[in-house]
């Protein structure tokens, strides 16, 4: 399992002067489910700073690995009658692919579940014990006694305490929202096995990060967190000096467990949160290992390297708590810092899958959307606060046909065709000293700056209106008049070589973010690889520029169309908040096939796979009116389990008096595409029965399921 390594090394050179040498990592994807676009918000982020800081030339490594450990692996392997280790196998294949699909420049992906990090693991475990800061006590704890487990919190189900909802979590409510003890509910079950837990005493190790050294340690290290909303975090966990507020932390788990056995405690497994933070360094270790880098001189504690992990504030504790209580205890340097971004909505929500927007990294490649587009998209919202960002998809096309298709790539385009015609290829030297030129170039650091504050939305508005003056400038310029007149041929082509060397800053610019497009520029312009530093370095005549290919197309709106109807998921009743980030969904990647195939069926019959496509659901009518100037319409508004009521327009008026319907069950077509209709949007429709022949024997029958049925139940 181990990833390929490009040999582009700078193998174990001596830091130069002004060349930092920096680690960086993402958190690490947990191995039991498909990335998706909320977690792509975050590779994306990282790789863009990543690669910024390689263009100014930099020592940058960025590692990451997945996160293979845990009860919830160990089951899912179970399920599908396989080993952990298959399992996390053919997830890393899918990872992978993910990443390199969306540019994301890991030097080293590889999987927690490795020699080194194990070595790693016992080699921090016993310095710590070394310390004095591992202390082993006994617990009580929820056990299946069929399934002869202890079982984490997610694993035990059964009521609401506070409302009586069925089949609530452990720890919290969907239904009333209250958080609870899982020895409050009532009637719990395990959810492996069904059957009723009981209690059971086993020793487990904590990590006593009560301790006052600990706690001495945290507070200094607080102080160096980039974000205010950190810190603050930070010093509320902490409390005030004195206050004792920070508890010990179980490290251990015991068997059945896939993980590392801890040394010496036969049985005890390290806990999957300890060994994924290692697993940054096991990452690191093996990069460091074929490429001959130093790995000692970059952990050890006073060494002059850099260390950053970007993650999201879901796990600040984890990274801002136990990871450098860890390293700073075990003999290692800590963090320089940690950057926690906020989570993804798309189109204003959380992303879901009944509607389609629990959108994974596969089928965004499936349906042929650029994943450019997205790095640009999430970039242009980026900042460095904890804010979520939301994925508006109609913004989404907008503002990638209006910045990158109509702002940026047209300049390229509209020049390119007169230099190579008419001047052999050539760019005018003179034109190299333009003031608009020289506005651009001036402007690179900033951006630059931009990127390295993590301030992405800012860099990329201000390179945009960088765009705006170059198009402002070739609108007033007119080469298409210009070229009319072989008289105006010197101010020609001085507009197409101002055009396209502001076009090159351009892509500078952007090219932490489009690093593929920037490619293809640096093809098509016949220059090398980009830095910061070509900023000084401008187009010349003597290397003539290649014929202009388009860099990249327009969104269109059927890509968007198909894109939710390959996540959009058949789920049962209450799935949807439990989905979480083990989306495993063979199902999206199938569904965005379907876009493209379609296998014949015999004539008159359809394939079960037509008849799963139509999402039946019980619906609730919680209201229905009368639609003003229809004789037809009902206005029915329908609970069918979601969040959010759905608004369905239904021909039935000459069948039911409004009032009748309040309150009753039906069946309705979940995802059916939404239909604008004079009267507002429909989203979805009701079934109803009548005759074969409606004229000769009239009447409408709305569809009622049995009593029992709830909202949101699928009819199949
Ligand atoms: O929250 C998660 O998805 C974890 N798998 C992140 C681990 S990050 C690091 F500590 F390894
Ligand atoms: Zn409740």
């Amino acid at each position: 399992m181990s990833a390929p390594i490009s040999a582009t090394a700078s193998a174990a050179a001596p830091a130069q002067a002004g060349r930092r040498q920096v680690l960086v990592t993402s958190a690490l994807p947990y191995a039991n489910g498909q990335i998706h676009i909320g977690h792509m918000v975050e590779y994306i982020q990282t790789d863009i700073w990543v690669r910024a800081l390689r263009m100014h030339g930099h020592e940058v490594y960025y590692v990451g690995a997945d996160d293979t450990h845990g009860t919830p692996v160990m089951l899912r392997a179970e399920k599908e009658g396989i080993t952990p280790k298959a399992l996390i196998e053919r997830v890393w294949k899918e990872h992978k692919r993910d990443f390199d699909s969306f540019g994301i420049s890991f030097d080293n992906y590889y999987s927690t579940d490795a020699e080194e990090n194990r070595l790693l693991c016992e080699k921090i475990y016993g310095a710590l014990k070394e310390a004095g800061l591992i202390e082993a006590r006994d617990i009580e704890q929820a056990y299946d006694p069929v399934k002869e487990m202890f079982l984490p919190d997610r694993f035990i189900k059964g009521e609401c305490p506070k409302c009586g909802a069925k089949d609530q979590y452990g720890d919290n409510c969907e239904v009333c929202g209250s958080t609870y003890q899982p020895t409050e509910l009532i009637n719990p079950y395990s959810v492996v096995s069904g059957a009723t837990p009981i209690r059971k005493t086993s020793t487990h190790y904590f990590f006593r990060l009560s301790d006052p050294r600990c706690e001495d340690f945290l507070r200094g290290w607080v102080s160096g967190l980039a974000q205010p909303e950190a810190t603050n975090k930070m010093r509320e966990w902490l409390g005030d000096k004195g206050e004792a507020k920070l508890a010990d932390w179980d490290i251990s788990r015991d068997a059945p467990y896939f993980g590392f056995e801890i040394p010496g405690a036969p049985g005890k497994y390290f806990y999957v949160w300890v060994d994924a933070p290692v697993g940054y360094y096991a990452s690191f270790k093996k990069l460091a290992d074929e490429r001959g880098i130093d790995f000692d001189a970059w952990v050890k504690p006073d060494s002059t390297a850099e260390q950053y992990h970007f993650i999201g504030k879901d796990i600040l504790y984890f990274h801002t708590l136990f990871w450098p209580a860890m390293l700073q205890f075990s003999g290692h340097r800590t963090p320089t810092n940690v950057f926690a971004h906020g989570f993804l909505t798309v189109d204003g929500a959380k992303m879901s899958k009944s509607r389609g927007t629990f959108i994974t990294a596969q089928s965004v490649i499936d349906t042929g959307i650029n994943p450019e587009w997205l790095r640009y998209y999430f970039a242009a919202k980026l900042n460095n606060t904890m804010e979520d960002i939301d994925l508006n998809l109609e913004d989404f096309q907008a503002r990638v046909n209006s910045d990158l298709v109509g702002k940026y790539v047209n300049i390229a385009s509209r020049a390119a065709g007169f230099l190579i015609k008419r001047f052999d290829g050539r760019v005018q030297d003179s034109a190299m000293h333009h003031p608009l030129v020289g506005q651009l170039r001036t402007a690179i650091p900033t951006i630059a700056a931009l990127y390295e504050s993590r301030e992405y939305g800012r860099a990329l508005r201000t390179t945009m209106e960088l765009a705006d003056a170059v198009n402002h400038y070739v609108d007033a310029a007119k080469p298409w008049d210009q070229a009319k007149d072989p008289a105006n041929s010197v101010a020609l082509h001085e507009t197409c070589s101002v055009s396209l060397e502001a076009f090159r800053l351009l892509s500078l610019a952007l090219k932490p973010v489009l690093p593929k497009l920037a490619e293809a520029v640096e093809a098509f312009l016949g220059i090398a690889p980009l830095v910061w530093s070509d900023a000084a370095n401008p187009l010349s005549s003597e290397q003539p520029i290649n014929a202009y290919k388009h860099l990249t197309t327009r969104v269109d709106p059927k890509q968007i169309e198909a894109l939710i109807a390959a996540n959009r998921e058949s789920l049962q009743p209450g799935q949807e908040g439990a989905a979480a980030a083990s989306a495993a969904s063979a199902a999206s990647s199938k569904a965005a096939k379907a876009v493209k195939s379609k296998e014949p069926e015999a004539e008159g019959t359809i394939s079960i796979d037509d008849f799963a496509k139509v999402d039946l659901r019980i619906a609730k009518i919680v209201d229905c009116k009368a639609v003003e100037g229809s004789d037809k319409l009902l206005q029915l508004t329908l609970d069918v389990g979601e969040e959010k009521t759905r608004n369905v327009f239904s021909g039935i008026k000459s069948a039911y008096q409004p009032q009748d319907l309040v309150g009753k069950l039906t069946v309705m077509v979940v995802n059916l595409a939404p239909r604008k209709m004079k009267f507002g949007l429909s989203e979805g429709m009701v079934l109803a029965a009548s005759a074969t022949d409606e004229k000769a024997e009239p009447g409408l029958y709305i569809l009622e399921p049995h009593s029992g049925a709830k909202p949101g139940m699928r009819v199949k």
